[in-house]
C-alpha cells in the first residue's frame, strides 16, 4: 500500500497543476493514474469506477461491490456507490452536480474507455474536456526515492533471472521460444517477482529481426543469436531489460559486429544521460554510432522511452523530444539493429537520471556470450 503522506502530497502537487491550467477536476479511470492518486488500482472493465480530482476534494464513484476494497486500499474514503441494477449515469448527474462540473473542463484518464468518454461527454454536454496527462505528466515523471527503489529491485530480480538464463548455455538449445519463455517466467516468480512485465520476448534467429516477436513454437538452435527482453513487477514498478545472447555454437562473423555496434551505441545513449540534456540528444549518441557503422538504416525505433508505474511512459527518448532530463527521470536505453531474414541484436538497461549524471539499474552481462560474468 502507497503510504498515505505520499497521497495527500501527489494530490495536492495535482491540485495545485489543475489550478495553473485552468481545469476543473480529473477523471481516472482503473489504471496507472488512479493508483498514483489514490493507491487504488483495478482491471479496466465494463462497470463505472471513476476517481474525480478537483481543486477541492477527490472521490470515487464506484460499483457497490468495491466500496470495502477502496476504503480499505486508498486513503480517499468518500465512495459514492451505485448498486449492479442501477443506471451509474444517474449517480454521475449528481457527483456532477455537486462538484460543479457542468460547463466545466475536465481532464480524462487517457486510457479511460472511450465507451465512458462517451457517458461523461453525453453526462456533461456543457462540459469541455482534455486528457489527464496534461496535468499528470509532469507529476509522475519524477521518481521519489520510495519508486526508484521499487525501480532498483525489479531491476535486480530481473537480472538474476538473466544471469541464471544466459548460464543455460547449451541447455537452452532444443528448447522452444515458448519453453525458454516460461521458463524465464517461473525464475522471476521464484526470485520474488510478481508477475511479467509485458509478454517475454524470445525471438531466436531470424525472428529476433521483428522488434516486438513475443515467442513462437521455433526451436533455438547452437549459434542462433536469440533476443532476451524481459522484466517482472516488484511493487507495482517493473523491469525491462534485453540482452541478446548465443547459448551454444559459433555465432557468424555479422553476428560478432552487429553485437559490438549495437553494445557501443547502447553505451553511448547511457553515457549521455545527464540532468538537462535533451531526449533526443540521448536518442542522437546511441544512433550516431549505428549511423558510422553503416546499420542506421536497420535501427528501426526509438532509443528508449520512461518507466514508471507503466513499462511504457514519458520521457519518451525518441529523435525529436526536446524535453530535456532531470533528476528522477527513469528511461531505457535499447538500440537495435534487425536484419529481416537474418537476426535481431537489441541491448537494454534502465537508466536513472541522478543529480549530476546517471545511475545504471541493470549490471547483468551484455556479452553475446552465454556464461560470461
Ligand atoms: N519490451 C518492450 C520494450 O523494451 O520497450
Ligand atoms: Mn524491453
Ligand atoms: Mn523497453
Amino acid at each position: 500500500m502507497i503510504d498515505e503522506t505520499v497521497i495527500q502530497t501527489r494530490l495536492k502537487r495535482a491540485r495545485e497543476a489543475l489550478n495553473d491550467t485552468g481545469a476543473d477536476a480529473i477523471v481516472c479511470f482503473p489504471s496507472s493514474n488512479m493508483y498514483y492518486l489514490s493507491g487504488f488500482d483495478d482491471e479496466p472493465m465494463e462497470r463505472h469506477l471513476f476517481l474525480f480530482v478537483t481543486p477541492e476534494t477527490a472521490l470515487f464513484v464506484a460499483p457497490e461491490m468495491y466500496d470495502a476494497q477502496i476504503k480499505d486500499e486508498s486513503p480517499i474514503t468518500d465512495v459514492r456507490t451505485w448498486g449492479d441494477i442501477e443506471d451509474p449515469t444517474a449517480l454521475l448527474e449528481t457527483v456532477g452536480d455537486e462538484l460543479g462540473l457542468e460547463g466545466g473542463h475536465l481532464l480524462v484518464d487517457d486510457r479511460m474507455w472511450a465507451l465512458f468518454t462517451q457517458d461523461l461527454q453525453a453526462t456533461f454536454p456543457e462540459a469541455s474536456f482534455g486528457i489527464a496527462s496534461k496535468v499528470l505528466e509532469n507529476l509522475r515523471v519524477r521518481k521519489d526515492e520510495a519508486e526508484l527503489d521499487r525501480l532498483r529491485e525489479a531491476a535486480r530480480l530481473s537480472d538474476t533471472v538473466s544471469k541464471e538464463i544466459r548460464a543455460l548455455g547449451a541447455g537452452a538449445i532444443g528448447m522452444t521460444e515458448r519453453e525458454l519463455a516460461a521458463e524465464i517466467g517461473d525464475r522471476l516468480a521464484s526470485a520474488g517477482g510478481e508477475g511479467v512485465s509485458f509478454e517475454t520476448v524470445v525471438g531466436s534467429g531470424p525472428n529476433g529481426a521483428r522488434p516486438h516477436h513475443r515467442h513462437g513454437e521455433r526451436t533455438i538452435e547452437s549459434g542462433d543469436p536469440v533476443v532476451l527482453d524481459f522484466g517482472t513487477w516488484f511493487e507495482g514498478y517493473p523491469g525491462d531489460q534485453t540482452r541478446t545472447v548465443v547459448f551454444d555454437g559459433e555465432p557468424s562473423a555479422k553476428l560478432r559486429e552487429v553485437h559490438e555496434a549495437v553494445l557501443e551505441a547502447h553505451n553511448a545513449g547511457v553515457e549521455a544521460v545527464e540532468p538537462g540534456v535533451e531526449a533526443r540528444e540521448i536518442d542522437r549518441a546511441a544512433r550516431t554510432v549505428l549511423e558510422d557503422r553503416g546499420y542506421g538504416d536497420a535501427f528501426i525505433h526509438r532509443t528508449g522511452h520512461g518507466v514508471g508505474l507503466d513499462v511504457h511512459e514519458p520521457p519518451y527518448i525518441t529523435s525529436e523530444n526536446g524535453r530535456k532530463l532531470e533528476p528522477g527521470m527513469v528511461c531505457s536505453v535499447e538500440p537495435g539493429v534487425y536484419l529481416e531474414g537474418e537476426f535481431g541484436v537489441r541491448i537494454e538497461d534502465l537508466v536513472v537520471v541522478t543529480e549530476d549524471g546517471y545511475e545504471r539499474l541493470n549490471d547483468s552481462p551484455r556479452t553475446w556470450r552465454p556464461l560470461d560474468e
